[in-house]
């Protein structure tokens, strides 16, 4: 378990990219964090630390976004919108989760029983003003120090 401390948008994207960059194979990210803490900034690092080229938008309204990275796939979910298993399956995320890539997903405790890749935990909070607190687990990195 790693704790960091972001107090600003570049530092989220930062370790965000960090994240990216050290991705070696398909793996799940779940983010948890209410409205507003940073979640898809933090992708928004992530992509770019995967050698994504196009601009993240958040997946709010389409439920996943698919981009191509240097060597991977980047799936981006966001599924708040999602009701049940039935409409997750009908926006296509099944097939994702067993699909070679890494995997953002955004709100998405409905899904877990989808999961077979390895997870990366992290959760956000709102420590006030431009400050998140980030927890992470399943991620070990010495590089970065907060
Ligand atoms: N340290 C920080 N990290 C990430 N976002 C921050 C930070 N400080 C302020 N913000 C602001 O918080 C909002 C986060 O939005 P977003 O990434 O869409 O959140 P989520 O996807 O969790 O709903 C943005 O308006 C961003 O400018
Ligand atoms: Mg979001």
């Amino acid at each position: 378990m790693a704790k960091y401390i972001l107090n600003s948008v570049d530092e989220t994207i930062k370790l965000g990219e960090l994240l990216g960059k050290s991705l070696t194979e398909s793996v799940i990210i779940r983010m948890d964090g209410e409205m507003g803490t940073g979640k898809t900034h933090f992708t928004k690092g992530l992509a770019l630390g995967l050698g994504v080229r196009e601009e993240i938008t958040s997946p709010t309204f389409s439920i996943l976004n698919i981009y191509e990275g240097r060597n991977m796939k980047l799936f981006h979910i966001d599924a708040y919108r999602l009701k049940n298993i039935e409409e997750a399956i009908d926006a296509g995320l099944a097939e994702v989760f067993n699909d070679d890539g890494v995997v953002v997903l955004e709100w998405g405790d409905l899904l877990s029983p989808f999961f077979e890749n390895k997870v990366i935990d992290i959760k956000i909070n709102d420590l006030g003003d431009n400050s998140r607190e980030m927890i992470i687990e399943g991620w070990n990195d010495d590089s970065f120090r907060n």
